[in-house]
């Protein structure tokens, strides 16, 4: 069957059709038809970060046209969707209420099954993707813009938190850091290059992983003394090296990262790992933790660089799950910022 996905839980408009078939029993296949991301970036870069009300309304002007096209791409019409799967939370309210009113009003109008996803369960769903051979029992890390949490996934749809942040996402810190040192929003990929021209060792910063055997992170210390760091420079008159300041900062991220995964492999026996959310892109965290795996015998799986930041296919994956478990939404769905894992 084809399911129509719908992501607009912040600053991405996007629409995808995925092909699928099969059930928990057997093999699932599955194939990416589609995938249009209409990103809001360049208008957001004005401000240094999304600006919420702006998402809602760019989200209002792109989701038919993007829909339109995610269909035409895939070469399906309306008709052949058999259910269309929804980011019901968590995100910003505002850009969630988008996508969830348009899925619902076109679930309804059609006669299409309705399922609600959580964009969390839909960023590991992009793992599935391209690994048909995974399913659950094993540790998750989703390090995202909004969350850096640390799940264990017992099957498709089934999560517990086994680890988090107490404060800030690392997404956050690396978007707020490089801002300050002068690179566009969002800073994560340019932080990520910049980084191989720096010293590692260059300033020494807080690790924001939290000491002793919890699962949890803080990454508002970190966060905090980057930027103090760089205002006292400024203050001096000191000219500050900003390579520097990216590969202090991203090894100090990277350890924290690595450290806590290898914590929930050991936590949990498994000798499987997964990385998700829009940070996986980051080469530096990649790499470090397919070292660490590798050195354990544990097998890693990332989403391909595409399919880490929010797209609409990760979302039909997670939705098709759903649907397997006949969990459907009807007209009373509705969107929610908070994680409702
Ligand atoms: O998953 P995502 O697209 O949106 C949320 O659900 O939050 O993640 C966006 C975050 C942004 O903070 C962005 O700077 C970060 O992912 N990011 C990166 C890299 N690529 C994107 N952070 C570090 N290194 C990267 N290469
Ligand atoms: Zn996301």
């Amino acid at each position: 069957m084809y399911i129509l996905g719908i992501e607009s839980s912040c600053d991405e408009t996007s629409a995808a059709v995925l092909f699928a078939e099969g059930d928990f029993k057997g093999k699932i296949n599955r194939e990416v038809k589609s995938n249009i991301v209409a990103s809001q970036i360049e208008t957001h870069r004005l401000y240094g970060g999304v600006v919420p009300e702006i998402a809602s309304r760019a989200h209002i002007e792109a989701i038919t046209r993007v829909t339109e096209r995610a269909l035409s791409e895939a070469g399906v019409t309306i008709d052949e969707i058999g259910a269309i799967a929804v980011t019901a939370f968590p995100g910003l309210i505002g850009a969630l209420l988008v996508g969830v009113n348009f899925a619902k009003s076109l679930a309804f109008s059609r006669g299409i099954p309705l399922v609600a996803v959580n964009h969390i369960k839909a960023h590991v769903a992009a793992a599935y993707i391209e690994h048909p051979e995974l399913c659950g029992d094993f540790p998750a890390l989703v390090v995202s813009g909004g969350h850096t949490s640390i799940y264990s996934v017992k099957d498709y749809t089934n999560f517990s938190v086994l680890g988090e942040t107490r404060d800030d996402a690392a997404g956050e810190a690396f978007d707020k850091v490089g801002r300050v040192i002068g690179l566009p929003y969002p800073g994560g990929a340019a932080m990520d290059k910049l980084a191989y021209e720096g010293n590692g060792d260059a300033i020494s910063l807080p690790s924001p992983a939290l000491p002793g055997d919890t699962l949890d992170f803080s990454f508002s210390g970190l966060k905090t003394a980057s930027l103090n760091y760089i205002n006292s420079a400024s203050q001096k008159g000191e000219e500050i090296n900003r390579a520097d300041v990216a590969a202090s900062f991203t090894k100090a991220v990277v350890g924290a990262i690595v450290g806590k995964a290898k914590k929930a492999l050991e936590l949990t026996g498994s000798n499987k790992l997964i990385l998700a959310g829009g940070v996986a892109a980051n080469s530096h965290i990649r790499r470090a933790l397919s070292e660490m795996c590798e050195m354990r015998g544990a097998k890693l799986y990332m989403p391909s660089i595409s399919l880490c930041g929010d797209n609409a296919a990760m979302v039909a994956m997670a939705g098709y799950f759903e649907f397997l478990k006949g969990n459907f939404a009807d007209t009373y769905l509705n969107a929610s910022a908070n994680d409702e894992i």
